[in-house]
This record gives structure tokens, C-alpha cells and sequence, in this order.
């Protein structure tokens, strides 16, 4: 090592034929002008970390190790001069990429606060664990709630796969930011009293089957009107097929929003058709595009919003946000942690702490 460099060790991936393992890297360990030299304190694991792996095949990509995940919380142990951060600060962020080539889950990281998909100070008191659990879950959240473009307070909305952490927190940014008026979600009765918790007034057991989910929706139909927002963070196609009676059409200000989700939620055995959309969604999304549907069916944008960080910082000093921590692992318990996962039952983020 020269005394320009620094050893991190990291949680990498190849390819989809071998696990996740430890691996150690030199990093420079004076930043550029534009730069922060980061010690990570704690990340969490989104599907996305897993997916990204299940899909690398070795004859594209090779075995060459790639730092696996996307969010962060640590201090600045270095600020570049034209950055906005100094040493000690407490920082939380995403570094996630599409190909997942430097990841999050290493001890140090060096950053462009600017080109990172999320860099911000850490809210007074938020705990670094908390703080790793929100930029890819909460930041979705956000982007699905901004895709309807039109003011949301008194709304009605129907969120499907409330037990997720994106529900979770559209859930809370809906009732506490936005103002929205009632909110209906599906979920296990393992989530409901998180769920409850969070701000929704009306709870579906989707895994009563489909029937009795239609059903149950279009009861709360007749006691609260249309929806004027339907988010689907499951792949759920049940309701396609009632959309005139469940959603509010586009003249009336209606939006089904699609996030890109796996289908069936299903960790395990990943593969191209995993992240394919069901072909029910592909019909009425194009139907929509080409105006052939009284019903605008919306994908979310991956724009970067810089608003995420005031939107959190403003709930956390308000007291009006939780965050839901499933488990919290040392770093060298990664696979246990990546198990907790692809099991596909946690009640919010897997955390690993850095040392
Ligand atoms: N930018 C993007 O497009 C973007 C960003 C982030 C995540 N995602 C995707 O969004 C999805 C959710 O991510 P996440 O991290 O929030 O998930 P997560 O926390 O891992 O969600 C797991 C929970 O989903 C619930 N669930 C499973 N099947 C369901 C169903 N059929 N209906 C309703 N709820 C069901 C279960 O909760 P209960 O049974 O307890 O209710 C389960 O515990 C993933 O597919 C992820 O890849 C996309």
C-alpha cells in the first residue's frame, strides 16, 4: 500500500455463479477537488442488489469483482475544496448504478457528492442505521408520489404492496407530506399494524387471493369514492381488469402508477422473466401511451430528486416519520444477511453495520 492509498474491504459479486464475498481494494485516500472520502457506518440491502447479480452472466461480464449495493450512512473523513462537506460531517446517501460496478458496501468510499444518485447531511439525532435504511426505498417512494404532477392533498389513493419498504414509506410521505386524505393498501396481516402505523386507513389481505382482494377494494369504492391514485409496487394485475369501477378515468385526474418491480415478489430462482412486466401491464401501458385507454397508466421516472433530502430532514424534526429496520448484521455476516432477502418476508430494510 503507498501512502496514497488506503485498504477497504468490501462485499463484492462476479457474476451469478458465485456468492457474495469479502474482498479488499485500495482506494486513493485523498479525494479530488470534487470528491468526499467517506467511512461508511452502516448500509442496507435493497432486491435491486440481489437482481443486479442474479442477471450478470459470466460470458458478458467475466468474473472481474464489483462492489455490490447502492445505500449508505457514514462520516466525511476528507472533503474535496469544492464540495459542500467537511471532515466529520454525517452523511447518508446512494451510489448505486445500473451495472453496480462501486457499490455501497464497503468501508470507505470516495464520492462526487454531485453525481451520486443521493449525498446529504443526516438529519439531527437520525441514527446512521435509520439513515442507510432510506435513500433507494423513501427516494422511491418520493419519485412515485411526484409522477401524479398534480396536487395530491385530499386525495384518495390504493396502494398495492403496502408491506413493502417502498409502500411503507409512500405511505407516510403520501399522509404527512402531501396531505393525501385516505389511503387503502394491500398487505399480509404480518404488516397491518406497521402499516396502520404509517397512515393508512384501510387494510386488504392479499393473500386471501385475488377475489376477495377485488372485493374488498371495491368496498372501500363505494365508501370513499374512486381512487385517484392507484400505485402498484407488487405487479399486481388483479385490478386491470376493474379499473372503471376502482380507479377515476384521466379526465378525472385518475393515475395508475407501475414501479418496476419483480414479478410474483419472488427472490428466489431470479431470472430475465423475474424483471420482465407482465404482459396484462404491457397492454394497458401502451394502450395508454397511444390513447386508446380513458385510464393513464404511468411508469415512475429514475430522475434524480433533489428534493429527497429537505422532504426527510422536514419529517424526522417533525417527528412524523418512521423507519423500519427488519435486522441489523455486522459486515462479515453478509450472506446471513442476504438470506434474511431472498427469504421474502422482512418487515422493512436489512442493515450491516461497518466497523
Ligand atoms: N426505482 C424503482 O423502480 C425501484 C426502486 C426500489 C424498489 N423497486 C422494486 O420494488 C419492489 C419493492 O421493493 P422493496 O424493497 O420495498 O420490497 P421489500 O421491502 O423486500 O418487500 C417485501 C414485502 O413485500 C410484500 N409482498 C410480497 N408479495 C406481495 C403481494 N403479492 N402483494 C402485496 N405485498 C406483497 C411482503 O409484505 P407483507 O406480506 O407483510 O405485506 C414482503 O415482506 C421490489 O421488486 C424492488 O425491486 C423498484
Amino acid at each position: 500500500m503507498s501512502d496514497s492509498n488506503l485498504t477497504t474491504n468490501a462485499i463484492t459479486f462476479s457474476n451469478w455463479r458465485h456468492p457474495f464475498k469479502l474482498t479488499s481494494f485500495q482506494l486513493a485516500s485523498t479525494p479530488l477537488d470534487n470528491q468526499v472520502l467517506v467511512k461508511t457506518q452502516a448500509v442496507s440491502i435493497n432486491p435491486v442488489d440481489i437482481i443486479i447479480k442474479s442477471l450478470y452472466p459470466p460470458c458478458i461480464f467475466g468474473s472481474s469483482d464489483k462492489v455490490v449495493g447502492g445505500d449508505f450512512s457514514g462520516t466525511i473523513v476528507k472533503a474535496g475544496s469544492k464540495t459542500s462537506f467537511k471532515p466529520a460531517d454525517r452523511v447518508y446517501g446512494s451510489v448505486f448504478n445500473g451495472f453496480g460496478i462501486s457499490g455501497s458496501f464497503s468501508q470507505y468510499l470516495l464520492i462526487d457528492p454531485k453525481n451520486a444518485m443521493f449525498f446529504d447531511r443526516i438529519p439531527e439525532e437520525m441514527p446512521f442505521i435509520q439513515a442507510a435504511c432510506l435513500p433507494m426505498v423513501g427516494g422511491t417512494a418520493l419519485q412515485v408520489l411526484e409522477t401524479y404532477k398534480r396536487p395530491l392533498k385530499d386525495t384518495n389513493i390504493l396502494i398495492l404492496g403496502a408491506g413493502t419498504s417502498v409502500g411503507y414509506y409512500t405511505i407516510q410521505l403520501a399522509k404527512n407530506y402531501y396531505g393525501v386524505k385516505f389511503v387503502a393498501s394491500t398487505c399480509s396481516s404480518r404488516s397491518f399494524e406497521r402499516v396502520i402505523k404509517a397512515g393508512a386507513s384501510k387494510l386488504i389481505d392479499y393473500t386471501k387471493g385475488s377475489t376477495h382482494e377485488v372485493n374488498d377494494i371495491l368496498e372501500a369504492v363505494k365508501g370513499h369514492g374512486k381512487f385517484d391514485v392507484v400505485i402498484d409496487i407488487v405487479r399486481d394485475t388483479s385490478l386491470y381488469p376493474y379499473l372503471d369501477k376502482i380507479l377515476k378515468t384521466k379526465k378525472e385526474g385518475g393515475m395508475f402508477i407501475e414501479i418496476r418491480a419483480l414479478k410474483n415478489m419472488d427472490y428466489k430462482g431470479l431470472g430475465i422473466f423475474s424483471v420482465t412486466p407482465p404482459w396484462r401491464y404491457l397492454w394497458e401501458y401502451y394502450k395508454s401511451l397511444l390513447g386508446f385507454s380513458s385510464f393513464e397508466i404511468a411508469e415512475i421516472s429514475d430522475d434524480r430528486d433533489d428534493k429527497f433530502g429537505g422532504v426527510i430532514e422536514k419529517l424526522w424534526g417533525e417527528r412524523k416519520l418512521q423507519v423500519a429496520v427488519d435486522s441489523v448484521w455486522e459486515f462479515g455476516e453478509y450472506a446471513q444477511a442476504f438470506e434474511r432477502i431472498t427469504a421474502g418476508d422482512v418487515k422493512g430494510k436489512v442493515v450491516l453495520t461497518v466497523d
